[in-house]
């Protein structure tokens, strides 16, 4: 038997007798060991919990959108809106408040602004650079992440330059590194690439650097699958209706485990801080590899369709959304991440004020 972490069970001489034990016979059960005794009592359940959820865990993803004082529903995403940057601002004083560690912002880009080449996510008064700027102006202490990625901007809603029906790799890496810079500019803490192209977290390192961005950090979506469940984000940014064919060119095969960790190396090798695997809770298993085989700072994204999952069943009085929310992110901390992006951040953190 392969085991890689840990040895196998028939090795734990104490799980033996369970493990080979003879029939159990209800006359004759004698057990020394009874796991229920650890689970007796809520004050025993505490005492040997082995993984704890905090406010720190959490990073709270946001849509902006253009407006004043403006807030629109995702229908798809039952209690998460767009917000106008002003709206955003409150949010992101709310989240201070709340002792959420750090923002991550996505545009709603107005249609007319979207072309060809993604040429918006160049314009420094774009909206991610607005809000940039205006959070870090009334909210200096919170962290400030932003994607690298050119959906939200292409009129194709592909996530790089698009020839011929082929995705362009090396000349998306050149664009993302201005666009990476453009948001280091307006005050971006963390530079996320999201775009799943080769070679871009070294260059974007490498263009960060001698610009003096020396202390910016890339979190890579170092393992992002082509993935079903980013469907209501797609609604959420605009791009699901204008988006040709799929992300398979570029994005993982949800069959692929291997291909994860070479991945996750490249990213480490060429300078990421932080590690992303996205979608969630599908993926465990490549958290689990993720942190043990490379020690990094890891994170999961529970995607949109995993919390439009969530809230479609608990609307239908089908689930239990409160715990099903607790569960779920209970689960990212088991797998080994160090933190998770969740539309249900506020919510946790609120909760977890309140005790
Ligand atoms: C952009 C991007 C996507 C998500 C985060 N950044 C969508 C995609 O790759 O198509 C998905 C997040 C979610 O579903 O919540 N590249």
């Amino acid at each position: 038997m392969a085991v890689k972490f840990g040895r196998p069970l028939e090795a734990r001489t104490h799980l033996a007798p369970v493990v080979t034990g003879a029939p159990a016979d209800a006359d004759r059960l004698d057990l020394a060991v009874r796991m229920r005794r650890n689970r007796r009592n809520d004050w025993t359940r505490r005492m040997v919990r082995e993984n704890t959820l905090t406010t720190d865990d959490l990073i709270w993803p946001l849509f902006i959108m253009d407006g004043q004082n403006a807030r629109s529903p995702v229908p798809s995403m039952p209690g998460v809106e767009r917000l106008s940057v002003d709206q955003a601002v409150r949010e992101a004083v709310r989240a201070a408040e709340l002792k959420i560690p750090c923002l991550a912002l996505f545009p709603y880009t107005d249609p007319k602004l979207r072309d060809e080449t993604g040429s918006e996510a160049l314009n420094a008064d774009n909206l991610v650079c607005r809000t940039l700027r205006a959070i870090k102006k009334e909210v200096p202490d919170i962290g400030l992440l932003a994607d690298v990625a050119l959906d939200p901007f292409t009129s194709h809603g592909h996530d790089g330059l698009l020839k011929d029906g082929v995705i362009l790799n090396d000349e998306t890496v050149a664009v993302l590194v201005k666009q990476a810079l453009v948001q280091a500019e307006a005050g971006c803490d963390i530079i996320a690439p999201s775009d799943m192209m080769d070679g871009r977290i070294g260059a974007i390192r490498k263009g960060l650097d001698a610009a003096g961005f020396t202390n910016v950090s890339i979190m890579s979506y170092a393992a992002k699958y082509a993935s079903v469940f980013y469907g209501p984000f797609r609604d959420a940014v605009g791009s699901s209706k204008t988006l040709t064919g799929d992300k398979r060119s570029y994005q993982m095969d949800p069959a692929n485990t291997d291909e994860a960790i070479r991945e996750v190396a490249l990213d480490v090798a060429e300078g990421a801080d932080m590690l992303m695997v996205k979608p969630g809770l599908p993926y465990l298993d490549i958290i689990r590899r993720v942190k043990d085989t490379f020690a990094m700072p890891t994170y999961a994204y529970q995607v949109s369709g995993e919390y439009a999952m969530i809230q479609a069943a608990a609307q239908n009085g089908w689930l239990d959304g409160e715990r099903a929310m607790w569960e779920t992110l209970m689960a990212f901390k088991r797998a080994g991440a160090d933190g998770m992006l969740t539309y249900f951040a506020p919510r946790v953190a609120q909760a977890l004020k309140q005790g």
